[in-house]
């Protein structure tokens, strides 16, 4: 039997009140059972919102970088106290599968840590002014001050750590943050903002909205938010930089990773790799891989290995221990998730395994030889299908993989240099991984994209510079030396 949750506002530093009857239902996508209710942020409460961060703002400016950073540090401490729980939450809102949100709790502490470390190295430098002709005598000085207040967006795929994203650099860098968390996953979101009060974020740098569009319409437009952080789809970025206007915005939008597994690739390697990252957390990842280019004289041996290690996952009951696989966040996902499947063997693509869904739960499937005009090559599948492409010019598979809109994780398995070369040289995207496949992410490294796939990179140390501003004083007439 599952305990009935309820999430809410968190405003001003209280909680909303929970009015009987008035909540909307959140459902497991595993088992369909009402697992809680939320509670929509209304009209008046994102004003109370925002007007509540932009007041406070001014005030959190105050508290010094050294105690922003402990405060970050006893977070991800009360997180790794309560780890399991975390991963078990995750799994009964999202149906990730319990592998999977263990590894995501442990990935937030690291996000925490990270951003308690990157709050006391915020450093500004010292130019003299001497260096033109109309300056001597001069000196400037920088300091890396806070935005103010920070809009943040995030989705359902990993509810838990991709806020740690977007809170940790921001109240690191001295920020309030106005969150809006995805509306399948606000019971992380609240236990998150529970867990960070405990470990004493003053209650007013954080304020919680729930709700959908609308409610991050407004959080997006109003003056009083300075820079919107967003995690999500293309659509949804493309709609926020439009209702941004002049303010900063970092996305995190969406991608069709492409991996290229060349002759004389380390093929047991490749296919390990592969396999478990196309199909983990049901593909549910922007750089989840998508496309691997296999080279025609390995292309046997490794769509088999591939094929193999697939049928040997088992999917299941996100919450079982056994479970590599969980669901998909709904069944209306599945039911777009198999369309296009059907869609590229319409097409003439060959189903090595997989195919179909139940519910929610999305068998992984692979494909072979799909066209590049399918949905399951050119588009965003954000499910568990991956399609293996066999070439024999790897200059061609390069292209292949640069020729999308998207542009923010690749990988290549070689032991060749030149090759290595030649992907780097040419792919436009936000990060290139040799000898591993796109989805392979640390989280104090620079993540984003380029093209459709976004704008400003995230990773503590990487958002706090997107999450502060540059202020100068000049000294005249004062010192030099
Ligand atoms: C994402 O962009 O979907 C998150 C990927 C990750 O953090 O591993």
């Amino acid at each position: 039997m599952i305990a009935v949750k309820s999430a809410q506002s968190f405003i001003d530093g209280q909680w909303g009140a929970i009015e009987e009857g008035q909540g909307l239902e959140v459902r497991s996508p595993y088992s369909n059972e009402v697992i809680g209710y939320q509670y929509e942020t209304n009209e008046q409460g994102v004003e109370e919102a925002l007007a509540s961060a932009f007041r406070y703002k001014k005030e959190l400016e105050k508290l010094e970088a050294i105690d922003r950073s402990a405060i970050l540090y006893k977070a991800a401490m009360l997180m790794e106290e309560r780890q399991e729980a975390f991963a078990q939450l995750i799994s009964l809102e999202v149906g990730k599968a319990l592998k999977n949100t263990r590894d995501e709790v442990g990935r937030s502490i690291e996000t925490l840590i990270q951003s308690a470390e990157e709050a006391k190295r915020q450093f500004g430098e010292t130019i003299p002014g001497g260096a033109s002709s109309r300056g001597k005598g001069s000196t400037a000085l920088t300091f890396r001050v806070p935005v103010g207040v920070i809009a943040a967006i995030t989705p359902f795929n990993a509810p838990l750590n991709l806020i740690c994203h977007k809170i940790g650099p921001s109240f690191a860098a001295g920020n309030v943050t106005v969150l809006k968390p995805a509306p399948q996953a606000p019971f992380i979101a609240k236990a998150l903002v529970e867990l960070l009060i405990e470990a004493g974020m003053p209650a007013k740098a954080i304020q919680l909205v729930l709700g959908g569009r609308e409610v991050g319409e407004k959080i997006v437009a109003d003056s009083r938010t300075n820079l919107v952080s967003f995690t999500g789809g293309v659509p949804a970025g493309q709609q926020i930089s439009k209702l941004a206007g002049m303010k900063k915005v970092l996305l995190e939008l969406g991608g069709n990773a492409g991996t290229i597994v060349h002759e004389d690739a380390d093929i047991e390697r490749a296919a390990t790799l592969a396999t478990k990252t196309a199909f983990s957390n049901s593909g549910q990842s922007c750089i989840s891989v998508q496309r691997v280019y296999v080279h025609e004289s390995v292309f046997q041996e490794f769509s088999a290995k591939v094929k193999e290690k697939t049928e040997a996952l088992h999917v299941g009951d996100p919450r079982d221990e056994a479970t590599d696989i969980g669901c998909v966040v709904s069944k209306e996902a599945a039911e777009r998730i198999t369309s296009w499947i059907e869609e590229a063997a319409a097409d003439g693509a060959n189903i090595l395994c997989g195919g179909s869904a139940n519910g929610a739960q999305v068998q992984p499937t692979i494909l072979v030889n799909p066209k590049k005009e399918n949905k399951v090559v050119c588009q965003e599948v954000f499910g568990p299908v991956v399609s293996l492409i066999p070439y024999r010019d790897v200059e061609w598979a390069i292209h292949e993989v640069n020729e999308s809109a998207f542009g923010l994780q690749a990988g290549v398995f070689t032991q060749s240099l030149t090759v290595v070369r030649k992907v780097v040289q040419t792919l436009d995207m936000g990060g290139i991984v040799v000898n591993g496949t796109s989805n392979f992410r640390l989280d104090h490294w620079p993540y984003g994209g380029v093209k459709q796939s976004g704008i400003g990179r995230e990773g503590p140390r990487f958002a706090i510079e997107e999450m502060s501003e540059t202020k100068m004083v000049v000294l005249q007439d004062f010192l030099t030396l």
